[in-house]
């Protein structure tokens, strides 16, 4: 079960970074952090080609097979696809918020609210997925189904890995956005005290 333990890092990872933009965007907020455009812009870039974009359709092909095997779990399953459509709208409020920052610097909050949604829409949804899809997976499917559906996971590596040559280098956007968000979640020295 490759495919449970990639999807458990994928959303680990997706978690951390969410949590590093809000964190740095209360900074910005807050006076103590110089704003980095360029990094928001790479990490909603980010979001775009990685989370959304290769993340949801190897679940999709995972929830796909799961209800071949059983109508259990079908209210969730039927849930999150719909979210996962939603991708193309997500990405854009947060693309109009950026844009609407970048115009206007007064205008930080709406960007911030705009993350802040984002990152809520996310928990909830990886919530659902871990709490009430996973363990259905895990007790219906069989060993062929998670040779097919491990094949799936990982013929698309974690970009954050950074093992492999890739189209974009997410792992370099990544070291970025930690090397420069304050401690604790970044490199910067000794606890963050806010
Ligand atoms: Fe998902």
């Amino acid at each position: 079960m490759e495919a449970l333990r990639i999807i458990s890092d994928e959303h680990q990872s997706l978690a951390a970074i969410l949590h590093a933009v809000r964190f740095m965007i209360k900074e910005v907020a807050a006076g103590r952090l110089t704003p980095d455009l360029k990094l928001f812009e790479a990490m909603i870039h980010y979001l775009d080609a990685y989370p959304e974009k290769r993340h949801h359709p190897k679940e999709d092909f995972l929830f796909e097979r799961l209800k071949t095997r059983t109508p259990d779990g079908a209210e969730a399953l039927a849930k999150v696809e719909r979210q996962h459509l939603g991708a193309a709208a997500r990405i854009k409020a947060l693309e109009d918020a950026l844009q609407v920052y970048k115009a206007d610097s007064s205008r930080l909050v709406e960007f911030s609210r705009a993350f802040d949604n984002y990152a809520e829409f996310y928990r909830n949804h990886m919530i659902l997925e871990e709490v009430e899809i996973i363990p259905l997976a895990r007790e219906h499917l069989t060993t062929e189904d998670w040779w097919d559906v491990d094949r799936v996971f990982a013929a698309e590596p974690d970009p954050m890995g950074g093992t492999r040559e890739k189209p974009e280098d997410f792992a370099a956007v990544f070291s970025k956005l930690v090397a420069s968000a304050p401690a604790p979640i970044g490199l910067g020295a000794g606890p963050y005290q806010g």
